[in-house]
């Protein structure tokens, strides 16, 4: 039986340049002809993708925001996420459940034991290996929003919610060290390239060492 894949996630608010990372990351690991699955959330399943659609574009009460994301969790984790670790690939995923106690918890000031209470129900045994977060101040966040497109319901929120969003994320990232890094995404591109390699390269050695 193949060894079990790892599992990696990145956060950050909108605008804090996770795209560009995780592009570099895809890379990096491919050059290594590491198996992997890259995926994003809310969505990552073609019901998980149509639940994205109402929640990015539609007006709804924050529990129901809260357990929709929960559930394109469920599907996404059964159908993407658990068969790709058993099969030993490496899941590199655009948001996962840090994401709904950052932006419902933080933003929207959901009860964070309700939080608990659905990540409990949908994956009590399944967390990420590595979550980088990349943490910006907001007013850069804000520069770096795509002037270009229409901005969805999260990136229209006020400097509050993304304030509250951001604070909520770092607590975790306190609260949980051993799988948080949290890279300032303010430094050069060149800088964080480095910097995620170097975490890549220690999560890669203490797969072997664990063989
Ligand atoms: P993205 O634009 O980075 O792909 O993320 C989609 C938006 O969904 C982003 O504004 C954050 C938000 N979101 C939540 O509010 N809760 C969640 O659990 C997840 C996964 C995303």
């Amino acid at each position: 039986m193949a060894q079990r894949g790892k599992f990696i996630s990145f956060e950050g608010i909108d605008g804090a340049g996770k795209s560009t990372h995780i592009a570099f990351v895809q890379q990096y690991l491919a050059s290594y002809d590491m198996q992997i699955v890259s995926t994003r959330e809310p969505g990552g399943t073609p019901l998980g993708e149509a639940l994205r659609q109402l929640l990015l574009h539609e007006k709804m009460h924050l529990e129901t925001e809260a357990l929709l994301m929960f559930a394109a969790r469920r599907e996404h984790i059964a159908q993407v996420i658990e068969p790709a670790l058993t099969r030993g690939e490496w899941v590199i995923s655009d948001r996962f459940t840090d994401a709904s106690f950052a932006y419902q918890g933080g933003g929207r000031h959901l009860d964070l034991t309700k939080l608990s209470a659905l990540e409990q129900w949908v994956h009590p045994h399944l967390q990420p290996d590595l979550t980088f977060l990349f943490d910006v101040p907001l007013a850069v966040a804000r520069a770096r929003l795509d002037a270009t497109r229409a901005l969805d319901k999260f990136e229209q929120e006020d400097a509050d919610f993304f304030a509250n969003t951001r604070a909520e994320y770092l607590r975790r990232a306190a609260e949980f060290p051993e799988r948080f890094r949290v890279i300032d995404s303010t430094q050069s591109i060149e800088t964080i390239q480095a910097q995620l390699q170097t975490h890549l390269r220690a999560l890669a050695a203490s797969t072997c060492q664990a063989e």
